[in-house]
């Protein structure tokens, strides 16, 4: 069976290593000389497989995020083989990435007809190769399938609802998923409650992440240029942790710089906000003005896009998380790390108070951050781990995927 696997933005490179992983495992399993392949880095998607290997992989890289710290660092920490083929489709309106990418999709697929398609998560390049892979009539499996926001204004809703509705197989994180699914009509026997694939990566990589040191982290990926007088070490629990970059919080001059106000002058006053910051959101600081006051502000870390090691790291240690990101909500969960979504809906219910998680959505209402960040401050570390976030999720997902008959 050939399965071709595609990732094209950094939330979908934990994703696919686990699956990668899996398929190799797999591989070994069944290998007549049951000699398994070495543990050293395979040089790509599907060299390393032999011919008589019953899964073949090849693993096609959009190229929607192109910078070395939001791609080549993952595929390097994480062991992700190097892919096979690269589409090179880099920055654009969505239009002009969906378009390109199904353009160069569709001659990659009708040069190497797999039997599958996979797709990851909810970015441009999923919903891109879900609509060629269809046309061409090749099978698609979705990996986090089921997750609604029920936010049409977010692009990745956008791309979750498409991609869900074309998909053969719909392999889901958790029962709230696979409930949505039902809803919307979709066939019981397409959809698989497998777990969270992100989990696995957590699993996998937590020993690693626990051995790096903090200060050495925030060292090495200071931005240059802050004001920042010589720092006493960060200490467990006595910092915040801050990502931001979704459209709804940064596009906007006046959402960005309430935010940003409350961040400077309330919690980077009380105890240092380590910020890993997204191009997307220093740029907008830098249009909208922004940039030189976070830069001078001494309570504020501002630091270059970490390494998954590195943030998973900071995120074990922080006090208190504050995000819109999706991935950093399920790690919060697990970790018990408390966590402040800072978005108005979720498409990952499973990770809030309420169900047993560790977040609450603020949305970007100062009034609402101010009164979370303080119960937030004091509530106690509670890791959580909904059913089947237990890091086998790659492996039900390679037995679906074989038990398939469609
Ligand atoms: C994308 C995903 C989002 C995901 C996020 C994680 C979509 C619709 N959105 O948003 O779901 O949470 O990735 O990062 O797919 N840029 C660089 N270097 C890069 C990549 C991007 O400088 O390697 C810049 C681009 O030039 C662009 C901006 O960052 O100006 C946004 O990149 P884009 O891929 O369009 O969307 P993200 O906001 O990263």
């Amino acid at each position: 069976m050939k399965i071709m696997s595609v990732v094209g933005a950094r939330p979908n490179f934990m994703k696919i290593a686990p699956f990668i992983r899996a398929i190799e495992d797999y591989n070994n399993a069944f290998r007549e000389d049951s000699q398994p392949v070495p543990p050293s880095r395979p040089p790509s998607g599907s060299l390393h497989h032999s011919a008589t290997s019953p899964l073949q992989h090849i693993l096609v890289h959009t190229g929607q995020h192109y910078d070395d710290k939001m791609s080549l660092a993952f595929f390097e920490a994480l062991d992700i083989p190097q892919a096979d083929i690269n589409l090179e489709i880099g920055s654009g309106s969505h239009a002009e990435q969906v378009g390109q990418t199904m353009i160069a999709f569709e001659k990659v697929l009708r040069e190497h007809r797999p039997d599958w398609v996979v797709v990851v998560g909810d970015v441009n390049a999923t919903c891109a190769c879900s609509i060629t892979a269809k046309k061409e009539h090749v099978k698609l499996a979705h990996i986090e399938a089921g997750l609604r926001s029920r936010d049409m204004t977010m692009p990745e809703e956008v791309n979750r609802l498409v991609t869900d509705r074309l998909s053969d197989l719909l392999l889901t994180p958790d029962q709230l998923s696979s409930a949505n699914l039902r809803a919307e009509g979709a066939a019981a026997t397409a959809i698989h409650f497998v777990g969270n694939i992100m989990i696995d990566t957590l699993e996998h990589q937590r020993a690693k992440a626990e051995r790096l040191e903090i200060a050495t982290i925030v060292q090495e990926n200071a931005i240059a240029g802050q004001k920042r007088p010589e720092a006493s070490p960060l200490r467990q629990d006595a910092f915040a942790l801050m990502t931001m970059h979704r459209p709804s919080n940064v596009d906007d001059a006046g959402t960005l710089t309430a935010i940003l106000d409350f961040l400077l002058e309330e919690v980077a006053a009380e105890m240092p906000l380590v910020w890993p910051i997204h191009p997307r959101t220093q740029q907008r600081l830098q249009d909208c003005g922004l940039w030189e006051k976070v830069l001078d502000c001494p309570g504020v870390l501002l630091l270059h896009p970490l390494g998954y090691h590195e943030l998973l790291r900071l995120n074990m240690a922080a006090r208190v998380v504050l995000t819109d990101s999706g991935g950093l909500q399920e790690e919060c969960c697990v970790l018990g790390t408390p966590c402040l979504t800072l978005r108005w809906n979720t498409e990952r219910p499973v990770t809030l108070q309420e169900h047993g998680g560790a977040s609450i959505l603020v949305g970007n209402d100062v009034h609402k951050i101010r009164d979370a960040y303080r119960e937030m401050l004091v509530a106690e570390r509670a890791p959580a781990r909904p059913e089947l976030w237990d890091g086998r999720t790659a492996q039900r997902i390679v037995q679906a995927l074989v038990a398939f008959e469609g």
